[in-house]
């Protein structure tokens, strides 16, 4: 089906090295994570946020480890190369280090993944060692960690303040020391992305924190036009698959109605002196 050579960690370090930037993607199903795999996205990450792409929830939180594993299970089959991060969903690592490597443990041995991530600052070193520890990569996610939410106001800005911007560039330090082998920030001003950038032995990756990460990543859903309830300012739009679809569905709709679908030409026809047989046969049962 592909081409392309895998996407390894070390292809991961050469890139942020010498570059070029880095791209990643969110996907949770066979189709798309199919047309990723052609457009060559380096990163692709199964994230939680299907609970609300996909699921139509309003938060990541009812989603549970079995719908992860069965989305990212359909991501590997259409991706065979990206560089494949399962996402940990709430409650999947925060109780305890054990249920966090069980729960990492499912996402390499039943899905393939080549990485699992995980949200949190240092309170969550002990989570990503252990991890680290079992032989699983780890990412780190830091900024805006939608799993906690309700904790940081709501979907918005973080680490506006010089404190708070310090609390997350010491954050990024505690995970790069405790073993994570990449670290995503959300929703950070770009000069502190910037500077956790420069200080930073492991690629950082960008969702709304400007350019001067080793690479970029965008919400699937709010790159085509597909999340009907809000697209946010960090999303730029590449194309608008969503309008697509529903002028394609008003147009079945009308043709359905409109007698015009189906055309002759999609639907089998049966030889006349089969036909008749048939109707000998019926006619004779009365
Ligand atoms: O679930 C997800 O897609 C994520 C992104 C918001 C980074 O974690």
């Amino acid at each position: 089906m592909s081409e392309r050579k895998k996407v390894t960690l070390s292809v991961l370090y050469e890139r942020m090295a010498a570059g070029p930037l880095l791209t990643m993607v969110t996907c949770y199903d066979y189709p798309m994570a199919y047309l990723q795999e052609q457009a060559g996205i380096d990163i692709v990450l199964v994230g939680d946020s299907l609970g609300m792409t996909i699921l139509g929830f309003d938060s990541t939180l009812p989603v549970t480890m079995e719908d992860m594993i069965r989305h990212a299970q359909a991501v590997r089959r259409g991706t065979p190369s990206a560089w494949l991060v399962g996402d940990m969903p709430y409650m999947s690592y925060q109780a305890s280090d054990e249920s966090a490597v069980r729960n990492a443990g499912r996402f390499m041995a039943e899905a393939g993944c080549d990485a699992i991530k995980l949200e949190g600052g240092r309170e969550m070193a002990s989570r990503v060692r252990a991890i680290s520890a079992a032989g699983i990569p780890v990412m780190g996610h830091l900024g805006l960690t939608p799993q906690s939410a309700a904790s940081l106001g709501g979907f918005r800005l973080q680490g506006k303040s010089a404190a708070r911007a310090k609390k997350i560039v010491d954050d990024a330090a505690a995970l790069e020391e405790a073993g994570v082998v990449a670290t995503l920030l959300e929703l950070i001003p770009d000069r502190v992305c910037a500077l956790i950038t420069e200080r930073s032995g492991v690629p950082i990756i960008s969702l709304g924190c400007g350019p001067a990460a080793h690479g970029q990543l965008l919400i699937f859903h709010d790159m085509f036009g597909l999340y009907p309830k809000f697209t946010p300012k960090m999303a730029k739009q590449f194309g608008n698959a969503g309008q697509l679809i529903a002028d394609g569905l008003r147009q079945y709709v009308a043709e359905v109605q409109g007698k015009v679908f189906p055309e002759p030409e999609r639907y089998f026809g049966m030889k006349d002196e089969e036909y008749a047989e048939l109707a000998r046969m019926l006619k004779s049962e009365k």
